[in-house]
């Protein structure tokens, strides 16, 4: 866009263009974006998350929802205030209130607890689940036509729950998880080698936890495999580091969880939706049958436009990656099998 080439209007899903007033675009660029996207909690992540699509410009409104009454109305309008020295025209509002779900074209999920000290996996699952029930209810109600980006732990089985409370389409509700794990993989590649972090490419699937598969021969820096840059044992080292990423922040920040890279991650997530850019990116998807799987989330690559889930893209894994995806998946199963008490309805 910087070439000065004005691309033609188009018509986006959400019925609407927005003007972007990024430094590096030409002001009279259309750019088809949301016109509302709703981010559910205001916590560290969801903060962040509303921060960053103010200032990409991506929806004509972002707003910000909790249940702690001030935070998410403070956070939006402390955004807000930004707006005259950043240049965007994003307008950010809070409210305590599900009803401001309205209309929304996308939904992004962070509300949620992360465990303390004492609670159990189950524990933490079922309080969740709780939460997103009501969520997802109201996503029913009040957005029906919304994408919604599930972010709040542990995600593969908080997006099957909210897909399956919802009555959404599966391909409209997907999770972050191999993108934000695959960041923190290209980010460590990228210091091993002294090499920009945005020429490493990669993936990393299935669950979310301890379980995940990075794929290192869909690995590379520039299309050079990453097998003739790093030694095995160097390899092996990263690959550690990547599965205990989000541990390894929580042990440096002594309270809470990262939100950095995962606000970008998500970030990534909803530009894909809302430009239609149709990014192949590894994301928590429903499957139905690809890599030989039903009835669950789980990561894997897919396709990324403004439907949500254009298609799962199943890869070719060797048998010891298939036998790590495997086992991703039976976690994930294992975690399933506990929200099989809980009521579905209000
Ligand atoms: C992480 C947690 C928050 O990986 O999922 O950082």
């Amino acid at each position: 866009m910087g070439s000065g080439v004005i691309r033609a209007p188009s018509v986006s899903r959400f019925g609407t263009k927005v003007m972007s007033a990024g430094a590096s675009t030409p002001p009279e660029s259309v750019m088809s974006g949301a016109r509302k996207i709703v981010v559910l909690g205001a916590g560290n992540v969801g903060g962040t998350l509303a921060q960053r699509l103010a200032e990409s410009d991506l929806a004509e409104e972002v707003v910000l929802i909790d249940i702690i009454e001030g935070l998410p109305q403070g956070k939006a309008l402390d955004i807000q205030e930004s707006a005259p020295i950043l240049g965007f025209s994003t307008r950010v509002s809070g409210s305590t209130s599900l009803d401001a779900l309205a209309g929304a074209d996308i939904v992004v999920e962070t509300a949620g607890l992360a465990r303390k000290p004492g609670m159990s996996r189950s524990d933490l699952l079922t309080k969740n689940a709780e939460i997103l029930r009501g969520h997802a209810l109201a996503v029913r109600k009040h957005a029906p036509e919304a994408i919604v980006l599930i972010v709040t732990n542990p995600v593969d089985v908080m997006t099957f729950w909210f897909r399956e409370v919802s009555g959404l389409p599966p391909g409209r509700v997907f999770g972050e998880s191999g993108t934000l794990d695959t960041a923190r993989f290209r980010t460590f590649v990228a210091q091993a080698l002294h090499v920009a972090p945005r020429d490493v490419t990669g993936f990393v699937l299935g669950t979310h936890g301890d379980t995940m598969v990075p794929l290192l021969s869909l690995t590379s820096v520039s299309g050079v495999p990453l097998t003739q840059l790093l030694k095995a044992d160097q390899l092996a080292a990263i690959v550690e580091r990547t599965k205990k990423g989000g541990g390894e922040i929580v042990e440096l920040l002594k309270m809470g969880s990262a939100f950095y890279a995962p606000s970008a991650a998500q970030a990534e997530l909803v530009r894909a939706v809302v430009l239609d850019e149709r990014r192949l990116v590894p994301v928590t998807a429903h499957l139905e049958g690809e890599f030989g799987l039903k009835g669950l989330c789980i990561g894997v690559p897919a396709i990324l436009g403004r439907s949500g889930i254009v298609r799962v893209v199943p890869v070719d894994l060797s048998p010891s990656e298939r036998t790590a995806f495997d086992a991703s998946a039976q976690a994930v199963r294992a975690d399933l099998a506990v929200l099989a008490a809980l009521p579905r309805a209000a």
